[in-house]
C-alpha cells in the first residue's frame, strides 16, 4: 500500500475509521473525512504524519471537488475511495416521514453516488472504489425501509459502476457488514430490539468488529483482489448464507 492515496469518507469512528488506521498501518497516505471536525483531527494526529485530516460533507458535491482537487494539489491522487460515511435509522414505513426518508436516500445513496463521480473524475490512472453497503442492503429487513432503500441502491449503484469504469481499470465493489459494534448501533432507534436474541441468531453467534469490516476493504482495495470488480462482500457471520430450521427443545 506504499505510495498509495486513500481517501475515506465517515472516518472520524467507527468502520471508517478503522479503515484509515489499518490502511496507515500498511503505509498507505490516508485521507480522513468526515463532517465531526473533532473527531476526524484526532484520528488522524493518532494515526501520523501520513494520514490528514479534511472536511467532506458526502452530499455536498463542492466538498468533493474540493477534497479531491485538493489531494491532487498536495501530489498525492486518489487511488482508493472507501464510501463509509452513512447513518441509520428505525421506523417502520407508515411511520417514516418524507424528511426521514429523503434523509436516508440523501446521505446513503446521494452521497455514495457523488463519491463514485468524484472518483471517477480524479482516477485518471486507474483504482478501486470500495462502497459501504449493509446486510440490510441484501436482506430486506422490517423497520429498516428507509435505510434498506438506501443500501439496495449502493449495490445496484457500484455495479454499474463497475460495468462503466472496468475499461478504465477503476473497480468498484461493495462491503456489505452485518451487525458492528459501532455508534451507528448504539443509537436510540435500536434501544428496544433484544441485542442478545439478535446476536443468537447470527450463525457464528457474535457480532463484528470494524477492523474486521477493515480487513475485507483492504483486500478489495489492493492487488490481491485484482480481478474482483461489481460484487457484494458479505462480512456478516454467516446470517446471509441461509436460514436454519429451529428444533423442538426439549
Ligand atoms: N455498524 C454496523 O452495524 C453497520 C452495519 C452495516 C452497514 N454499516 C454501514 O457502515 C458505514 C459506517 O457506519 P459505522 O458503523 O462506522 O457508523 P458510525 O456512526 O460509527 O460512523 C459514521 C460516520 O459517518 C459520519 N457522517 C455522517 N453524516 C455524514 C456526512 N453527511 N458526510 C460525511 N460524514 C458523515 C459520522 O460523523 C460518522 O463519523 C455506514 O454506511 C453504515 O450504514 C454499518
Amino acid at each position: 500500500m506504499r505510495e498509495v492515496n486513500v481517501l475515506v469518507t465517515g472516518a472520524s469512528g467507527g468502520i471508517g475509521g478503522a479503515t484509515a488506521e489499518l490502511f496507515a498501518s500498511k503505509g498507505a497516505t490516508v485521507y480522513i473525512t468526515d463532517i465531526d471536525d473533532a473527531a476526524g483531527e484526532r484520528r488522524a494526529h493518532e494515526l501520523g504524519p501520513t494520514v490528514h485530516y479534511r472536511r467532506l460533507d458526502v452530499t455536498a458535491e463542492s466538498d468533493w471537488q474540493a477534497v479531491t482537487s485538493d489531494m491532487d494539489r498536495a501530489g498525492h491522487p486518489v487511488r482508493v475511495l472507501v464510501n463509509s460515511a452513512g447513518a441509520a435509522m428505525k421506523a417502520p414505513l407508515t411511520q417514516t416521514t418524507l424528511q426521514q426518508f429523503r434523509g436516508m436516500i440523501d446521505l446513503n445513496l446521494v452521497g455514495t453516488f457523488l463519491g463514485l463521480r468524484a472518483a471517477a473524475a480524479a482516477m485518471v490512472n486507474g483504482g478501486a472504489v470500495i462502497n459501504i453497503s449493509s446486510l440490510r442492503g441484501v436482506l430486506a429487513t422490517a423497520g429498516l425501509g428507509a435505510y434498506g432503500a438506501s443500501k439496495f441502491g449502493v449495490r445496484a449503484l457500484s455495479k454499474v459502476a463497475a460495468l462503466e469504469l472496468a475499461d478504465r481499470g477503476i473497480r468498484v465493489n461493495t462491503v456489505c457488514p452485518g451487525s458492528i459494534d459501532t455508534e451507528i448501533t448504539a443509537s436510540s432507534d435500536f434501544a428496544a430490539d433484544d441485542v442478545e436474541a439478535y446476536v443468537q441468531s447470527i450463525p457464528m453467534k457474535r457480532r463484528g468488529s470494524p477492523m474486521e469490516v477493515a480487513k475485507a476493504i483492504l483486500f478489495l482495495a489492493g492487488d490481491d483482489s485484482s480481478y474482483v470488480t461489481g460484487i457484494d462482500l458479505l462480512v456478516d457471520g454467516g446470517t446471509a448464507a441461509g436460514v436454519r430450521t429451529p428444533e423442538k427443545q426439549t
